[in-house]
């Protein structure tokens, strides 16, 4: 195959990068720096520019908290094609918010860890990128404290997402049984998302009435990850968030070897990192489903649905080779067929699922390119090229959109992709695949 497509994919990422030194996800539907996305752009710009991938991860963490927290939405600038934006989140009301960027007072995937290892191996000038890490990598660590120091209420090494919002995912069936344990009031607002992408393929109004008062409930606790343990009706250790976490442990631990003189912090997180490994697979392993699944903090139970996250495990080394087998054998058997692209964001074999509509059931680049790694990781190469070629395939036949239908016969002339079009993260990722 040839990439006719490398082009393009560069010209999103630089028309989507600001002033500011930050690239939005996608113009109109996303303004301003997302968390996860800027860990997956500057990949993306590590293969051409690697000035605009340095500036991105900066811009990030220059928008970290004194507590080491890292934001989910970064508002570089005013707009109002978004809500709800900064003065519905009130970051400010943690006292240790940042002073300078306005922001959300949640966050997303940890991601940073192992994008900085990412760019290091893409880098071609290895001194200069190694500099680079060390003057960041310590707000990294802090970032990678913050978590277990605060967001870990039972001492598992398994942290807690207390918002959808939280995982990336951000409306998964995977949160329909939660929404059904508390009431929620009817806000009266203006929906942003809906004007620039088909309302049939983003959440519903009651959907964001609960993603809208668990943020409320979240203020209440003046954002204090304590109180939100306690009093948020939404908490749930997620496994594709702990699998990023895990991740970026161990990338930390490999640069910080590289770096040298870094003893402690390496044992510090080797002991995590040991504790997180044991406890995700006592806990979030499902042996009758062959997955990994989302467990509810809050009303003490496992929530057993499959989705594309349960594979993000094989990212981050976590499962031992049986359970990998187990694994992937869902993960074809459920997920694959010759009708099916790899790999559908929720199991196609649910009623839950919903081919059209965001985290229901399209497939998505990032969690494609995740599950990749995952799989050449643990040595299964067919079925990781598959899921590359099916990635590959989808991109060059409809362009860089945000997700996609994982059914092949959904491709008829008018159905392109869904939801924002030249997307970053989807160009980003693409650039990777084709130079791997
Ligand atoms: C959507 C996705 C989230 C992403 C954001 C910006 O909200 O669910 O994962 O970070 O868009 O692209």
């Amino acid at each position: 195959m040839d990439y006719k497509l490398s082009n393009t994919a560069k010209e999103i990422l630089l028309n989507n990068f600001q002033e500011k030194g930050f690239t939005i996800p996608s113009k109109g539907l996303y303004p301003f720096q997302w968390l996860w996305d800027s860990g997956f752009i500057a990949i993306g710009f590590a293969h051409f520019d690697i000035e605009k991938a340095k500036t991105e991860i900066k811009t990030l963490l220059n928008a970290q908290w004194e507590n080491g927290f890292i934001p989910h939405i970064i508002f570089h600038d005013e707009s109002n094609t978004y809500f709800p934006g900064p003065d519905f989140h009130q970051a400010n009301l943690h006292a240790q918010a940042n002073k300078k960027y306005k922001s959300t007072g949640m966050t997303q995937p940890p991601v940073t860890g192992f994008v900085l290892e990412k760019i290091y191996k893409i880098a071609t000038e290895k001194e200069d990128i190694l500099n680079f890490i060390k003057n960041n990598i310590d707000q990294v660590y802090k970032n990678h404290s913050y978590f277990y120091e605060n967001r870990d209420p039972h001492n598992e090494g398994l942290v807690y997402i207390y918002h959808n919002w939280e995982s990336g995912t951000d409306n998964s069936p995977i949160w329909d049984d939660i929404w059904e344990s508390f009431d929620v009031p009817d806000y009266d607002f203006e929906r942003r998302d809906t004007s620039h992408v088909d309302p049939s393929q983003r959440p519903t109004k009651k959907e964001y009435n609960y993603y809208l008062h668990i943020v409320d409930i979240a203020k209440e606790c003046k954002y204090n990850d304590y109180k939100i343990a306690e009093l948020s009706p939404f908490l749930v250790q997620d496994p594709l968030f702990n699998a990023m976490l895990i991740k970026s442990n161990n990338s930390l631990i490999n640069l910080y070897k590289i770096i040298g003189n870094n003893d402690t912090k390496i044992e510090q997180l080797q002991k995590w990192q040991k504790k997180s490994i044991t406890s995700f697979n006592s806990k979030l392993y499902d042996e009758e489903l062959g997955a990994y699944i989302h467990f509810d903090l809050r009303n003490k139970k496992p929530i057993r649905f499959i989705s594309s996250p349960s594979f993000s495990p094989l990212f981050a080394g976590i499962p031992n080779k049986e359970q990998a087998e187990k694994l992937i054998n869902t993960m074809i058997t459920k997920f694959g067929g010759e009708n099916m692209y790899l790999c559908a964001s929720f199991d196609p074999t649910s009623n839950r699922f919903d081919p059209k509509k965001y985290w229901r059931g399209p497939v998505w680049v990032n969690l494609n390119w995740i599950i990749y790694y995952g799989l050449l990781n643990y040595g299964y190469n067919d079925i990781a090229k598959q899921i590359k070629s099916d990635t590959l395939e989808i991109l060059e036949k409809v362009g860089f959109y945000e997700y996609f239908d994982a059914r092949k016969k959904a491709y008829t002339k008018e159905i392109n992709g869904y939801g924002g079009s030249n997307f970053s993260w989807s160009a980003a990722l693409y650039l990777d695949l084709i130079n791997n």
